[in-house]
């Protein structure tokens, strides 16, 4: 493929390498959004040695992979980066030398009470940074707001707020996002130990990128931002290691092609009724679209 003045050649891609190498394909200034949850370096085995590095060693790179994303930025772009706890304060002293922090969030996992540590609270969370370039930085709320269940909207029926708008669109989902990880028979679930769920970054993705802007993952995994991207009319760029997560993500971003191109299920008008009334038809279903590829 060549690139054209359209549509970049990097664009919906995910490329099987290292993100630092592959950084190099992308124009600067062309993504909306960098949303990237790398290794926290608790010494998970994702089939390299990204989750195991001296804390020195693991600061450096990380150093590194921020210094070569933040120009791919545009200049209204925004950033979100997962971590834990035990780096956080380092990685965001490093982006808020570069950037303007807007929030912390904290993502409650929702583990269940099973014992755990017994010198220590337990650590049921992951902490997220978001940061922004520039003041005027794309943010759409609304298209983020948690709707108000009857009863609560029942209890505000007072004149004073009716026609109010935090009422009629939902609320702001704060800071402190209470989401069940995906646990083994979550339907969601593939194979890669650290996946995040839809939820979340979809969330992430409309607030934080415009309808048909670009964003961007530097540790895709199992292409949980990809797919995120795509199910939001998002495009989407980014990079993973491992071979093995590289062929989850073609699959799932191929049945999430599939999916939406799969013809919705029409109802026929009956027929005029001749000897026998005949019964309502559905249309069959067309071969199902072939999905984008995904470069490996
Ligand atoms: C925390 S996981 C990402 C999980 C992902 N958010 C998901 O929902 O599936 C981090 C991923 O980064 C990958 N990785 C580590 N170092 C990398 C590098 N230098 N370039 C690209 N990918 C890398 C690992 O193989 C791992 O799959």
């Amino acid at each position: 493929m060549t690139e054209t003045a359209a549509q970049p050649v990097w664009l919906d891609q995910v490329y099987c390498e290292d993100a630092l190498a592959g950084l190099a394909r992308i124009a600067d200034g062309s993504v909306d959004l960098i949303l990237t949850d790398p290794p926290y370096n608790l010494g998970k085995d994702y089939g390299n040695g990204s989750d195991r590095q001296t804390l020195d060693d693991y600061l450096r790179w990380t150093e590194q992979w921020i210094d070569a994303a933040l120009p791919k930025l545009k200049a209204n772009g925004s950033l979100y980066v997962f971590t834990t706890w035990r780096n956080s304060p380092e990685v965001f002293v490093m982006l808020k030398q570069r950037m303007t922090m807007m929030n912390e969030i904290i993502w409650d996992r929702r583990v269940p009470s099973m014992g755990g540590s017994v010198r220590s609270f337990t650590s049921v969370h992951d902490t997220i940074g978001f940061f922004v370039k520039r003041k005027d930085y794309y943010f759409d709320l609304d298209a983020v707001r948690i709707a108000y269940d009857a009863a609560t909207k029942k209890a505000r029926s007072r004149s004073i707020f009716v026609g109010a708008k935090w009422l009629e669109l939902g609320y702001n989902p704060k800071d402190l996002w209470s989401v069940s990880r995906l646990h083994k028979e979550h339907p969601e679930r593939a194979d890669h130990p650290t996946q995040k769920p839809l939820e979340i970054i979809e969330r992430m993705v409309k607030a934080s990128c415009p309808p048909g802007g670009v964003v961007l993952d530097l540790f895709m995994g199992s292409g949980t931002t990809a797919l995120a991207a795509l199910r939001c009319g998002r495009h989407f760029v980014g990079f993973e290691l491992n071979r093995d997560y590289c062929a989850i993500i073609e699959q799932r971003l191929a049945a999430q092609h599939a999916a939406m191109s799969a013809p919705k299920e029409t109802v026929l008008p009956a027929k005029p009724a001749r000897r026998k009334p005949t019964a309502r038809k559905t249309l069959a279903k067309k071969p199902v679209a072939v999905a984008k590829d995904v470069s490996i």
